[in-house]
């Protein structure tokens, strides 16, 4: 969703806050804008529309400065246009501000200052904020003061960057509640601030994150830190290894097909330093869990949104097949008003691509208030969900920028297979012949991605047949039903097709009166215990006149015979065949989506991250 970032230093902010402005499109925006202090007076450029826009406003009109802030907004409260779009200044024209996240008791904060004279110049809530800022700076003289009281009034949960002209020397940056991060990175005489790290990775690797209730004061040799009550604190700076060249798109056309390709490399970098090869054992430190506490998991509850939630359905039949611990999935925007059953002996496992999720996140408060361990699986170092979780397993595939998740699913997969089977070995189930097995399995997953993406000249081929098709429905059983449910999920975000997702067991109770030669029919079938299953479905299906397309595993000759088309995958061990079966559907969504001539890595009305519930 929004999008933050912001410059203190000796270059011209500018061109760096833009750039960074772009690191960010992915993350689903409707309009941008930027301020920069120039001459002693803060300068705005914003309009509805995409950055290349705001660029040329800044031709028209250039900006310099060396103080700088920039936001992508995506809108929440009025349309996206000029008026609307961030940063907001204040009446006086001396503070400016970002602001991510959304002003609970907006409207009675805007009867208040209107009482006492304010003028509003947009629809926003944020609007309210600069004004209230600008309220107490009349009293207090001094920004970081203002701010704090500010924060004080605001409900909700936010991410602000705010400057003012009084002020030049400093950016005050503050975060409240959960409304996506706020990343601070350090250079050398120039400060960076960002919602996400891709936007300043290329300018700092030394990152420190700011916690809900602290503000920085950010100067361009450092910053000083502490809570909403005054109270100092040490910054804690990472180094984030992220290359920044894993932000770009390189020799591929879009982010997505990269990191769909990315996947042979991505799958194993999540195994990376978590395999003893000595006696193939797992390893998760970061889990920082002992034998007895996992004898004592009575129960796992996964909770998470879209695709992370897809990765939750195939690890609860990897953790109830591999460890024996019932696991229960959840949509993260359901589970904390269902009140679910949770004791000391559940252990609440998030997962997220971005860590930052909104619902997600609420999901993790809600367990952590009825005492379960938190566990999490992200992928944003750094991120909410790795921070405020009692352990967690870092999928360590790099930023993923395209906004339909791919090598963040896959690798969650794996990272949920390493953790039944590490529960599984400090749980006593394991005999060291069948954790050799699990372990040497898993490390054959690289190659066989590597040997379904080479196939992609003729997913490309089937999808070209198919792109005109307005309904598809995709059906798979046991653990490659939710890859049914993946499958066409990434289809109908990238290619605005109707797809849904079914379990095959259940097309005869309902779905099947919706075949004709009008409804392909994606049909999951290798080789496993389902295959016979899949096999009187695709006959079903054809028996009504329906399409069907299959992936099968090679070597199958019945299936050839039956099916219209079929997308082929490698013999894969059963409980990891998912990971392998997503990847001719995204290669398939992909193609058709691109084909269509669609915006593949910002589809419409879609954001990479949603941080607001
Ligand atoms: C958004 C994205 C999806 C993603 C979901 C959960 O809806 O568009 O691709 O699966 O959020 O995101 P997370 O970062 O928590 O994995």
């Amino acid at each position: 969703m929004c999008g933050i970032v912001a410059y203190i230093g000796g270059q011209n902010a500018t061109p760096i806050v833009l750039g960074g402005l772009k690191k960010l499109e992915y993350r689903g925006y409707d309009s941008a804008g930027i301020a920069v202090l120039q001459n002693g007076k803060i300068e705005i450029r914003r309009d509805a529309g995409k950055i290349d826009h705001l660029e040329t406003l800044i031709t028209q009109e250039p900006l310099e400065g060396n103080l700088g802030i920039g936001h992508t907004r995506w809108a929440t409260h009025g349309a996206p246009n000029m008026q609307n779009a961030h940063p907001h200044i204040s009446s006086n024209g001396e503070i400016v501000i970002v602001h991510n996240g959304i002003v609970e008791n907006y409207l009675s904060l805007r009867e208040e200052l209107s009482a006492e004279g304010a003028v509003f110049r947009s629809e926003t809530d944020t609007e309210t904020i600069v004004l209230l800022i600008e309220h107490y700076y009349a009293v207090t003289q001094d920004l970081l003061r203002a701010v704090q009281e500010t924060l004080k009034r605001i409900k909700g949960a936010h991410g602000i960057v705010v400057m003012s002209s009084r002020e030049p020397d400093k950016l005050v940056a503050a975060r409240l509640g959960n409304a996506g991060g706020i990343a601070i990175g350090r250079g050398n005489g120039e400060m960076f601030i960002a919602s996400d790290l891709p936007a300043i990775v290329e300018h700092t690797h030394d990152i420190t994150f700011l916690d809900s209730e602290q503000i920085a004061v950010v100067q361009k040799d450092g910053l000083t830190l502490q809570t909403l009550a005054g109270t100092p604190i040490e910054p804690i700076w990472n180094h984030i290894p992220w290359d920044p060249v894993s932000a770009e798109k390189g020799r591929y056309r879009h982010f997505m097909q990269k990191e769909i390709h990315e996947q042979v490399r991505s799958l194993s970098d999540t195994m990376v330093g978590r395999i003893d090869f000595d006696d193939y054992r797992i390893m998760l430190p970061d889990l920082h869990l002992t034998a007895d506490e996992a004898q004592h998991i009575r129960k796992i509850f996964i909770t998470a949104c879209g695709t992370a939630y897809h990765a939750g359905l195939v690890g609860k039949i990897l953790i109830e097949q591999i460890a024996h611990i019932p696991v229960e999935v959840m949509v993260a925007s359901e589970f904390r008003y269902l009140d679910p059953i949770i004791d000391e002996g559940t252990v609440v496992l998030a997962i997220s691509q971005s860590g930052e999720t909104a619902d997600t996140l609420a999901a993790m408060e809600e367990g952590r208030r009825k005492g379960a361990k938190l566990w999490s699986i992200v992928n944003a170092i750094g991120s909410q969900a790795m921070r405020g979780a009692d352990g967690s397993i870092s999928m360590q595939v790099g930023p993923e920028i395209g906004v339909a998740s791919t090598k963040a699913f896959t690798a969650p997969i794996l990272d949920l297979y390493m953790l039944a089977v590490y529960l599984a070995d400090l749980r006593g189930e394991l005999t060291d012949e069948k954790r050799h097995e699990l372990v040497q399995d898993l490390l054959k997953v690289p190659t066989l991605a590597q040997k379904t993406l080479a196939r992609e000249g003729e997913v490309k081929k089937i999808a070209a047949k198919y792109k005109d098709i307005r309904n598809i429905l995709y059906l798979g059983r046991g653990i490659n039903m939710p890859i049914a449910y993946e499958g066409a999920l990434k289809l109908k975000e990238i290619s605005y097709i109707h797809a849904e997702g079914y379990p095959a067991g259940e097309m005869k109770h309902g779905p099947i009166a919706l075949i004709d030669q009008e409804l392909p029919v994606l049909v999951i079938a290798p080789k496993d215990k389902w295959y016979e299953k899949m096999i009187s479905q695709i006959e079903q299906a054809k028996a009504r006149g329906g399409k069907v397309i299959t992936i099968a595993t090679e070597g199958d000759t019945l299936i050839p015979e039956l099916a219209n088309e079929v997308m082929w995958i490698p013999e894969t061990p059963w409980l990891l065949s998912p990971v392998i079966t997503s990847i001719p559907l995204q290669l398939f969504a992909y193609h058709i989506a691109t084909l269509l001539g669609l915006d593949v890595d910002q589809p419409r009305n879609l954001a990479k991250s949603v941080t607001v519930e």
